[in-house]
């Protein structure tokens, strides 16, 4: 891949994940962000940062089928080098994670594979976890079940509640989903099959950083 990587970031909500993208971008590029909801505070991140948007709207289409094929088209269209999912509520056509597979990641606020879905922060607390955190994965069909990159970890606390909680590991996301991005854009981390292939230069930085890897 391109040393200046394109990155396209999907949006359904505020974006302070795709704000640290914006922050730290070293070695890729946000050029194009998407969402499917028109009042996203990603999007008004995105005009701060004169990066072009796009939305698309399922009411403006008559099918699921239909509102997904033009999610796929407009990724296209900004020809990506990588396409990062950062809070996109959409589970992605089949069809779009064929044509982007190894070039399409997501971010997930929860050690995988556990706590895949939605209110990760309360089930961690309610299982009783002593650990929680934060994970970059490659994206396949199913629903955070993709190749995992990297994870960052933060200990649970015993007077946690799913807001403290959440408040640690998104700090630990905004780090761990710049440092991944950069790394799938230029192609030191990359997939193979099922397979994460990392350079040395990827698994000393993990290292140092703090950051788990596979
Ligand atoms: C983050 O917790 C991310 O892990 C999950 O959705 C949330 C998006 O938050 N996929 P933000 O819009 O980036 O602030």
């Amino acid at each position: 891949m391109r040393e200046d990587g394109k990155v396209t970031v999907l949006v359904s909500g505020r974006g302070s994940n795709l704000k640290a993208l914006i922050q730290q971008q070293s070695g890729y590029h946000i050029h194009h962000v998407i969402s499917d909801k028109a009042d996203a505070g990603g999007l008004v991140i995105a005009h701060e940062a004169h990066i072009p948007t796009t939305v698309v709207l399922r009411e403006s289409h008559n099918s699921i089928g239909s509102f997904k094929n033009a999610i796929l088209s407009a990724v296209q269209e900004t020809e990506p080098t990588l396409v990062a999912l950062a809070g996109f509520m959409v589970l992605l056509h089949p069809a779009f994670v064929e044509t982007f597979y190894g070039r399409l990641i997501n971010i997930h606020p929860s050690l995988l594979p556990n706590f895949s879905g939605l209110n990760t922060h309360a089930r961690a607390l309610e299982a009783g976890a002593s650990e929680h955190g934060c994970t970059v994965h490659f994206v396949d069909t199913g629903m955070d079940t993709g190749p995992l990159i990297a994870q960052a970890k933060v200990a649970i606390l015993a007077d946690d509640t799913p807001d403290t909680l959440a408040a640690r590991v998104i700090v630990q996301e905004h780090a761990l989903y710049s440092w991944t991005t950069k790394h799938v854009a230029q192609g030191s981390i990359r997939l193979e099959g099922r397979t994460v292939l990392y350079s040395e230069l990827a698994r000393t930085e993990a290292a140092s950083r703090n950051f788990s890897i596979f």
